[in-house]
């Protein structure tokens, strides 16, 4: 995306930092997001593969909202809010994250009817809502981000994660929804996101759970 921010440096995959880690895990829900596109063409074309559909949401709401936009809003969002009262580009991610849950509900709710037509469009309005959403804090908050914190301020951020990950989100919760992610990555033919060593490094520095 084209963007007067793009003299700010990439996020540096290479560093365990606040936006390093929501980035790699970005990985996996883009990993996520093109398998699920693959199920809504298969729904589109009249065959609903449910059982798949249902895990993705499993994984969407625990792994893509509970704990990815959870760090978003409850840590880092608020964090740069702080240093800059009235700061807009958070309000706008906030808002996306409410409109992906009504369309995760959306979602859910097609699966539940055995839907397959309402089942494609709203998983394909996911689709698109969340990599445009992925790419705005790629491309532009992290970068802003990532000039704005201290290694002190990154430090701090960061505990707050692993306490997100072991007392919220329980010490495995994210080792299995990984597992989901690439079961159906194996599935659709996606590649796998935790296949890039510096991604998996990042998986697991908060987390602390090594995958077998
Ligand atoms: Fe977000
Ligand atoms: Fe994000």
């Amino acid at each position: 995306m084209p963007s007067c921010h793009d003299h700010l440096p990439p996020v540096d995959l290479d560093r365990v930092s606040a936006v390093s880690i929501l980035s790699g895990e970005h990985r996996v829900i883009l990993q996520l997001l093109t398998a699920i596109e693959a199920m809504a063409a298969s729904a589109a074309a009249g065959h609903l593969p449910a059982a798949d559909a249902r895990d993705a949401i499993e994984v969407l709401r625990t792994f893509a909202d509970r704990c990815h936009h959870g760090k978003e809003e409850e840590i880092l969002f608020p964090a740069l809010e702080a240093m800059v009262p009235g700061f807009g580009p958070t309000q706008v991610m906030r808002a996306e994250h409410v409109d992906g849950r009504a369309l995760i509900a959306a979602m859910s709710a097609a699966l539940a009817a055995g839907d397959a037509a309402a089942y494609a469009r709203a998983a394909l309005d996911y689709v698109d809502l969340l990599r445009s959403h992925i790419a705005k804090e790629d491309d532009i908050l992290f970068r802003i981000a990532q000039q704005m914190l201290s290694p002190a301020e990154d430090e701090a951020l960061l505990d707050a994660y692993r306490r997100v990950e072991h007392d919220d989100m329980g010490d495995g919760t994210h080792v299995r929804m990984l597992g989901i992610a690439d079961r159906l990555a194996a599935t659709y033919g996606v590649a796998r996101a935790s296949d890039d060593p510096r991604i998996m490094s990042l998986l697991t520095a908060v987390c602390g759970c090594a995958r077998a």
